[in-house]
């Protein structure tokens, strides 16, 4: 059964969900799937605006065919060439014979890579080209690393139409509703939105930035992702969020602590933490431990919250393995601007403390690492919470910096 929606007059959403999948790019936890939208215009022209996963593939082939109605599909235009978008080019060049793929050169080399015979049906577009498809034309913009090298977004200066791939997408399938305005976005895909941009595409601040500026020149009245809700207005709010996210910005005051503990005594150590911290009026705390929770959440609450609290057993005179796997991702997401306030245990030679100083110091340059540290023996003791209670300070003193 085709499943498709009306965008605009003549525009039409013919993606599709996946809330199968358990992991997207086999490593991000998806519990509420995940949707690979299309998008596919009837005019003079028909024009299908990147494909879907393979693993979507027959429902989307069938929203073709009913929105077609009949029609031939005259291009195929690529945003980008990830295969959650690009795998299924060549089954659509297979039964539409007559299409022609409009994309950018590098995007035709990742083709040819991917072994998709495209011979004889390209059209090549750079940055500033335009193209007419009868009422629309529209504009082409590069978007390098947003999220691959060849990533470009479509701007339709007919009726300000935004094409934008992988930007301002969200994981999490669609359930009917399509449009920012039919969800309740800040409540119920937020989170989800945020992960997917901090572990995609996080790591491109700058890129995302220069994107946000070349977006700001024109007058945009729909934002299309390839990934969840079409943005149909508010756009400032979302706007605002990428604007921080790639400004390595937190969104909010507020204490991220995660743990690592075998037996508790570290956890134990970090509920006294937070409660003191509550007692003082720094309610916005989140806490997680480490074991438990998978690292693309860390690394969203971090890019969220201003303040970082780490604590971690010692294991084998090293840092607990899940913590320092967090750590490492940090550095790989080039995460910025924490404060951050360390944590140690151990029970013959506590050695994570200094580890995870140095790791933040050498690795993540930019980290501000409070000088009040705790290091726990076994369990808190006078000593400990003395230094538990001066690692309080020093963090409410530095949120008000
Ligand atoms: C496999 C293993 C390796 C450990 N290695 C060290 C170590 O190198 N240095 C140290 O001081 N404690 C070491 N410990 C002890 C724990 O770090 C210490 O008991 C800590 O207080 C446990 O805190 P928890 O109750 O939060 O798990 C190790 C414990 C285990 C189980
Ligand atoms: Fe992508
Ligand atoms: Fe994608």
């Amino acid at each position: 059964m085709y499943c498709v929606r009306k965008v605009t007059d003549d525009l039409y959403w013919v993606g599709a969900n996946d809330r199968r999948l358990t992991l997207f790019e086999n490593i991000h936890p998806i519990p509420r799937g995940v949707s690979y939208n299309s998008y596919l215009l009837l005019d003079e022209k028909t024009v299908l605006f990147d494909t879907v996963d393979w693993s979507a593939g027959r429902q989307f082939l069938e929203n073709i065919e009913h929105v077609l109605n009949g029609r031939k599909l005259d291009y195929l235009l690529i945003n980008h060439m990830e295969p959650d978008h690009g795998a299924s080019i060549e089954e659509v060049l297979l039964r539409y014979p007559e299409a022609q793929v409009i994309s950018t050169e590098k995007a035709f080399m990742l083709m040819h890579q991917f072994n998709f015979n495209v011979d004889g049906r390209t059209i090549q577009v750079a940055e500033g080209d335009t193209f007419s498809f009868g009422k629309h034309e529209v504009t082409f913009v590069s978007a390098p690393m947003v999220h691959w090298p060849e990533a470009m977004v479509t701007y339709d200066l007919t009726n300000g139409v935004l094409f934008a791939a992988d930007a301002f997408g969200s994981f999490g399938s669609l359930d009917g509703r399509l449009f920012n305005d039919e969800v309740n976005f800040d409540r119920d895909w937020i989170d989800d939105a945020r992960r997917y941009y901090t572990n995609i595409v996080g790591k491109y601040g700058p890129h995302v930035q220069a994107l946000l500026k070349k977006a700001s020149t024109v007058d945009i009245k729909m934002i299309c992702p390839l990934h969840g809700p079409v943005w149909r207005n508010d756009f400032a709010y979302f706007i605002d969020k990428y604007d921080k996210w790639s400004r390595y910005e937190p969104e909010e005051k507020g204490v991220l602590i995660a743990y690592a503990s075998m037996y508790g005594n570290t956890e134990s150590a970090v509920n006294a933490l937070a409660t003191k911290l509550a007692e003082r009026g720094m309610t916005n705390i989140a806490m997680y431990d480490v074991s438990k929770t998978h690292v693309s959440q860390l690394i969203s609450e971090t890019f969220r919250l201003s303040h970082l609290v780490l604590a971690s057993v010692t294991y084998n005179l090293g840092i607990y393995p899940p913590m320092h796997n967090f750590l490492m991702d940090m550095k790989a997401l080039h995460v910025q601007n924490r404060i951050v306030a360390v944590m140690e245990s151990g029970s013959w030679a506590p050695k994570s403390g200094s580890l995870m100083t140095e790791f933040l110091d050498e690795e993540l340059k930019t980290m501000t690492v409070l000088n009040e540290q705790v290091s726990v023996l076994s369990s808190m003791n006078e000593s400990s919470a003395l230094e538990m209670d001066q690692m309080v300070e020093g963090i409410l003193e530095s949120m008000n910096d």
